[in-house]
């Protein structure tokens, strides 16, 4: 049960004394080293860590998006890990330009396996972690301070040997203060500081530090607050490649990255959508995409989004959120009418201008640079305005409803969106309105009409044939133009219809294009719409005017309820 008091069991972060901080007016204006730790972090947290299969897919996508730095394992700790980084060494499937990494524990029999797992690498980074925290120190491992350091120092002594017995390789050191955000700062200094003198760290050969919140317990700023302090005060901070590691535990892990960039780090350790132990590592896609918003290149290539979504889940047996920033299933759909109609004009806008800076309501990024599209953008529920429906119409069907046929369209569609309450695809929408208008063909249907015109005169004559609940005969009128003509006809039938708007446009191209009319006529006093298609204007407006009888005759015709709120 929560406690009244949460202050008697918790307590606040003590936050950096650095009143001088500098971090929170800098901007990241370069991406930063990435390297992912989706193989050992990642895999470490799955409820089915990954087999060799799953592995190697994962790292092939990994080089694929364009990481250089990919830790593939805890080699020492696992036989799948160790098998697995000697299958990439062995099979020749590293790329020239990607180091491995490995991660170790600071003991000698485990950092002597993790080089017979690396043996033969081209290139690969050495990751030694202790844990520094004073509760880790004093509860878990009963060590003192001096302790601390003597095993970091012990175990890089031996790596560094390692590594010279094997100059064939490439190598880099790296070293993980654990928990770095709750170990006290001098500390972390003191140890990163001893490890370097046993390391050798100079600004020519540099060692990889690494800061790792490896659990997240403070606001993001405490974070980027601490970086500052280790970069401004650590002893040649030349010979030091600063590395950030977030965990999400507070849901911060981005901001965090974010801001331990903006505070001096030079490299991030993350995952793929995040997965991680518990909450998860910090996301590497969210981090990138954040950048390219900004106008910044990070480096990675997330041009086809979905598929690496869907690898991804294929390999963690997990899945994304349908919410996950650039990518879930949802992030370029809007339900609510008001967003649909934005995103609609700056779409619109967006058209007309091409090459401007993107600026489309709602939407940070254009959904095409990572492969989605924007018919996917706009899906209709009970909650959606005319807005979404008409611009689903027109994108999907090229049907382009006039202003106020959309308004009394839109109460048809919500009607199915209330009784299903369920989304309605593009296909129910175009479905509805097809029977509601164009299907409308009893009991007065249009079969053909001739015209007939003199030179000298404007007026023209028609003569059609119309079938009347299954009857046909033969009508005759006179006009200004076609549709005046059919309109003089049909009250010479009986049928009094005035006509208030009309609209027309061209639908499809080629042999495929069909002419489609908007027609809104007066009968009996109510304003009602009918709407034809035809290979023919002129066909399709008179079929326009029978929609519009049959939809007045039968009972199902909705009372067109176009008052001036809804206009507003
Ligand atoms: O979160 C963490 O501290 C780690 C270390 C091994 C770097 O994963
Ligand atoms: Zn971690």
């Amino acid at each position: 049960m929560m406690l009244d008091n949460p202050a008697a069991k918790y307590r606040p972060f003590a936050a950096v004394d650095l009143p001088d901080r500098q971090w929170p007016s800098r901007r990241i204006e370069q991406p930063p080293i990435w390297t992912s730790v989706d193989l050992r972090d990642g895999n470490q947290s799955l409820i089915d860590p990954m087999d060799q299969e799953r592995k190697q897919r994962l790292f092939d996508l990994l080089v694929k998006i364009g990481f250089k730095e990919i830790e593939v394992g805890f080699p020492s700790a696992s036989q799948t890990d160790f098998d697995f980084v000697r299958s990439l060494i062995d099979n020749g499937k590293i790329p020239d330009d990607v180091t491995i990494q490995v991660l170790t524990q600071a003991r000698d029999h485990l950092i002597d396996r993790t080089f017979e797992a690396i043996k033969g690498a081209r290139s690969a980074i050495v990751h030694v972690y202790n844990a520094t925290d004073p509760m880790f120190r004093r509860v878990v491992f009963n060590v003192s301070k001096p302790e601390c350091i003597q095993i970091a120092v012990e175990a890089t002594t031996r790596i560094r040997q390692r590594m010279s017995e094997a100059p064939e390789t490439n190598w880099t050191f790296q070293y993980s203060p654990e928990l770095f955000t709750t170990t006290e700062m001098d500390f972390a200094k003191e140890i990163v500081e001893a490890v370097m003198e046993a390391y050798g760290a100079t600004a020519e050969t540099p060692m990889i530090v690494n800061l790792p919140a490896t659990v997240e317990v403070a606001t993001p700023n405490n974070y980027a607050d601490q970086v500052e302090w280790f970069c401004r005060n650590v002893n040649d901070r030349e010979a030091l490649i600063v590395s950030v590691h977030p965990h999400n535990d507070r849901g911060t892990g981005v901001a965090a990255a974010e801001m331990t960039l903006m505070a001096g780090a030079d490299r991030v350790e993350g995952t793929l959508f995040g997965n991680g132990e518990r909450t998860g590592n910090v996301d590497i896609v969210t981090l990138a995409m954040n950048l390219y918003t900004q106008g910044v290149h990070p480096g990675l290539d997330f041009s086809n989004i979905t598929p690496i979504m869907r690898e991804v889940e294929y390999c963690n047996q997990l899945p994304v959120h349908p919410r996950h920033p650039y990518v879930g299933d949802l992030v370029f759909t809007a339900f609510s009418g008001s967003h649909q109609d934005a995103i609609k004009k700056g779409m619109a806008d967006r058209r007309a201008n091409p090459d401007a800076i993107w600026d489309v309501p709602y939407l940070p990024i254009d959904p095409l640079d990572v492969g989605r599209s924007y018919e996917a953008v706009i899906r209709v529920n009970s909650q959606s305005g005319k807005g979404g429906i008409s611009y689903l119409l027109e994108q999907e069907h090229g049907i382009e409803l006039p202003r106020r046929l959309s308004i009394e369209f839109s109460q048809v569609v919500q009607e199915v969106a209330d009784r299903t309450g369920k989304e309605i695809t593009s296909q129910m929408i175009y479905q509805a309105f097809a029977d509601e208008y164009l299907g409308q063909t009893v009991p007065y249907a249009l079969v053909n009409h001739r015209l007939f015109s003199e030179p000298d005169s404007p007026k023209v004559s028609l003569e059609a044939t119309i079938e009347e609940h299954g009857e046909r005969r033969t009508i005759q009128g006179e006009g200004n133009g076609p549709l005046a003509a059919y309109i003089k006809a049909l009250a010479g039938a009986g049928h009094d219809v005035e006509i208030i708007d009309y609209h027309e446009h061209s639908r499809g191209q080629g042999a495929d294009a069909e002419a489609i009319a908007y027609v809104e006529v007066r009968i009996d006093g109510k304003a009602v719409f009918g709407v034809g298609t035809d290979e023919s204007i002129t066909s399709a407006s008179m079929k326009g005017v029978m929609s519009a009888i049959n939809r007045h005759l039968s009972s199902q015709a909705p009372a067109p309820n176009v008052t001036a709120a809804s206009l507003a």
